[in-house]
């Protein structure tokens, strides 16, 4: 057995590890640890109290996997409920589909009664306004919120806030393996933006034969590299979880052009192995010298009393 998460993962990385050493399914134990991150309001980039879009709203996105059987579920853009990863899972175990978005995963979410919540508090919506009188001109203020958005979300793009997610990948007693992921995504995106969370192979990608994988960070660069899926189909292709992980950072080292931050890769295989790499550009070094959490993980293996945090291995694009 085995977990692995990122640092945002601390309200939950307990209840998974104790729920896989009971014998729970993998899809069951992470469901039950990002529930409680998605709760928890000192997790800045997920759920409750996380980072709103550019109107101020919180519109929040997440996936879940089942490696067995290669279903998956997700949602995009959900307002209004506290738990977006179980929506997700229903979404898999309820619908024909595998992704829903905005208004129908709210629609969806309210008919499975998943709990209704205001997500956004006065803390955030305060962040939020120091954003806006930090970055908006005083005649888009004074249109506020019906001119054009688009200047606003370059500039206002900040790789210092709201670059996060939880992500949660296992391996459990049965062999299975799972992913899943939650996130409020970029702080101050563009409304109705999606990031790589909600997006299967980009976000996170599970496959009980070969391993899984999941993204934090930018998502706009692992959606174009297809990261998750990339480093499972490289194991696949025969690539021990270390030499997938590198290949997979050497795609992202070949974008060009457009929102180019970090990204860190978590990976497992199905052999008791696992790898985690903070993937971050040269211009990032100062701010990572500030931000030391900024490249760890949880990681716990069957026999060790607990999960711990470590640091993960860095490298340059
Ligand atoms: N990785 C989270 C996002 O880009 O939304």
């Amino acid at each position: 057995m085995i977990y692995v998460a990122n640092s945002e993962a601390t309200p939950g990385a307990e209840t998974t590890v104790r729920a896989l050493v009971d014998g729970a399914s993998g899809l069951d134990a992470i469901e039950a640890g990002i529930r409680l991150v998605e709760k928890d309001p000192s997790i800045r980039s997920v759920g409750y109290n996380s980072w709103p879009n550019l109107l101020g709203d919180l519109e929040l996105d997440a996936a879940m996997m089942d490696g067995d059987t290669l279903r998956t579920g997700a949602v995009g853009a959900l307002r209004g409920f506290l738990h977006p990863v179980s929506v997700a899972r229903a979404v898999m175990e309820r619908l024909p589909h595998e992704l829903l978005v905005g208004e129908g995963a709210a629609r969806f979410a309210a008919e499975i009664g998943a709990e209704a919540a205001v997500n956004e508090t006065e803390d955030c919506r305060a962040a939020w306004r120091r954003m806006l009188e930090a970055n908006a001109s005083p005649e888009q203020l004074a249109d506020w919120p019906s001119g054009p958005l688009a200047e606003l979300s370059m500039r206002a793009a900040d790789p210092e806030v709201g670059r996060d997610t939880t992500v949660f990948l296992t391996h459990d007693r049965a062999g299975s393996i799972a992913a899943g992921v939650s996130t409020s995504g970029w702080a101050w995106k563009y409304p109705g933006r999606l990031g790589d969370s909600p997006l299967i192979g980009a976000g996170c990608y599970a496959d009980t034969a070969f391993g899984a994988a999941a993204c934090t960070g930018t998502g706009e660069m692992t959606i174009r590299a297809s990261t998750a899926r990339s480093v499972v189909l490289y194991m696949k292709t025969g690539m021990t979880v270390e030499e997938a992980v590198m290949e997979a950072v050497d795609d992202l080292r070949r974008l060009r052009g457009g929102l180019l931050f970090g990204v860190q890769i978590h990976a497992i295989d199905p052999h008791g192995g696992h790898k985690v790499v903070y993937a971050y550009q040269p211009k990032m070094e100062e701010s990572l010298a500030r931000r030391a959490a900024s490249a760890r993980h949880w990681f716990w293996r069957e026999g060790m009393a607990g999960p711990e945090l470590r640091d993960s291995e860095r490298v340059r694009l």
